[in-house]
């Protein structure tokens, strides 16, 4: 109802920006001192990705990036990055719990695991919000401009008229379809992992390697199994997605002593 958004019923426009101020008190003093910097000619070597939306020109030699435009870019790329940490991690609690699958996963790595743990447990509840810019009619439901549109990642990935016992964790189902071997992406949005259009996710691939890397070097350096004196890994959700409890597994170095290289004291 985009009439009663100044009334901020439920608070959501009042939480967002209290956790917004909480994330702008840790980047903004490294990122205006980054840029001050710049300024000043005591940084001159571009060393990182603040750095190349710092120098970024416009055809006529202008900064392309506002400081407002920077921060908005950061904070949205640290949005990203826990997609992959909470994609390896719901992954590798589901088939520690069905043994079986974690030794085909042994041998497909590289194709279904983490695409059905993206489907079933998206690591936020909604899509980013988007704003309809005209009046239109979706699937039968008419959207009026002005709308904000919060689309259900659980509800969409769980939705039993598209998936078959829609709860179960079954990669199988993703290795009829018409797929490329290591593929997150759902442009149909019959899940999302990425979404699609313009707004879609820009780490897409830096997204799905991160995910599969991190779970390809879980699942070939170590095998798992349910910490002893405890049956099943718990898989109960936190109100955010997220498990309830972080995973705790027991973990056995499968390969040589030297891959395994200790960190410096
Ligand atoms: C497994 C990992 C990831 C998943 C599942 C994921 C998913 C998504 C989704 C669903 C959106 C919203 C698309 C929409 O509004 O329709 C999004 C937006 C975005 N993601 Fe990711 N993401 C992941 C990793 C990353 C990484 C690693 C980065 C960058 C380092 C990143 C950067 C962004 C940015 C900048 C946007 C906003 C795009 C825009 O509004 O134009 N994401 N992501």
């Amino acid at each position: 109802m985009p009439w009663l958004r100044g009334l901020d019923i439920d608070s959501h426009e009042k939480n967002v920006r209290s956790s917004m101020n909480i994330f702008d008190k840790y980047h903004d003093p490294i990122i205006e001192d980054s840029i001050k910097q710049w300024e000043d000619g005591k940084r001159k070597e571009v060393d990182n990705l603040l750095d190349i939306m710092i120098t970024l020109k416009d055809e006529s030699g202008k900064p392309l990036l506002s400081i407002d435009e920077i921060k908005a870019q950061i904070s949205e790329f640290f949005f990203g990055v826990d997609g992959p940490a909470a994609g390896a991690e719901w992954t590798l609690a589901e088939m520690i719990n069905q043994l079986e699958i974690l030794q085909k996963a042994i041998e497909e790595i590289d194709r279904a695991c983490a695409r059905e743990a993206f489907r079933l447990h998206p690591h936020v509840p909604f899509n980013l919000p988007h704003l309809s810019l005209e009046d239109i009619e979706v699937g039968g439901y008419f959207i009026s401009k002005g709308s904000h549109v919060f689309l259900s990642r659980t509800e969409l990935g769980r939705n039993p008229e598209t998936w078959e016992e829609p709860l179960k964790y079954n990669p199988e189902r993703h290795l009829g379809e018409n797929v490329s071997k290591v593929d997150l992406s759902e442009p149909n949005l019959r899940f999302i992992s990425f979404s699609t259009g313009k707004r879609s996710c820009t780490g897409q691939t830096l997204g799905t390697l991160l995910t599969i890397m991190a779970l390809g070097r879980l699942i070939q350096g170590f095998t798992w199994s349910v910490p002893p004196n405890e049956e099943k890994i718990d898989l109960s959700t936190s109100e955010e997605l997220t498990l309830a409890k972080p995973l705790h597994a027991h973990a056995r170095p499968r390969l040589d002593e030297a891959m395994y290289p200790v960190a410096p004291p």
